[in-house]
């Protein structure tokens, strides 16, 4: 399994912590930035984990913003990804079994950092469910990519 990784700087203390944590149980990271706490903006680093993703690069993405709400926003603009911006575990297993997320999106000025962990290490270790409803809908996501809906 390879997660890739993106953050902006308010997502950059997270994005470094998630980097350390994954790391030591010996899951390999692609880091795509940013690289520092410099002001920067959170579309770059969604697009290049949500190209990474999308391209079959790595298995997962997880991005980091103040809120989760920007970059999950502008990953969602890359065809092929369902990013899920999760504030619970409870939540990361439902976007995993129900929407077959395939980036997590983390706000880290409203979570607490070790919680954070919490919710990554739930979201890879969660699998689809590969339910009939659930593949209609996410066609259904599909089709609205591709101008059919
Ligand atoms: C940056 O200040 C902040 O706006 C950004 O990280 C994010 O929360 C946007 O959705």
């Amino acid at each position: 399994m390879t997660v890739a990784l993106g953050c902006d700087h308010a997502g950059f203390d997270l994005k470094e912590k998630i980097k350390k944590h994954l790391e030591t149980n010996n899951i390999a990271v692609k880091d795509f930035g940013t690289y520092s706490s410099e002001s920067t903006d959170y579309a770059i680093y969604a697009a290049k984990v949500g190209h990474a993703v999308a391209e079959g690069e790595t298995d997962l993405g997880i991005l980091c913003c103040g809120t989760g709400m920007g970059i999950s926003i502008a990953a969602n603009k890359v065809k092929g990804v369902r990013a899920a911006c999760c504030y619970s575990s409870e939540i990361a297993v439902l976007s995993r079994t129900h929407n077959d997320a395939n980036v997590l999106a983390l706000g880290s000025r409203f979570i607490d950092h070790d919680q954070a962990l919490t919710i990554v290490d739930t979201f890879i270790s969660t699998k689809f469910s590969g339910e009939e409803r659930h593949i209609k809908r996410i066609n259904q996501i599909t089709d609205i990519e591709n101008g059919k809906l």
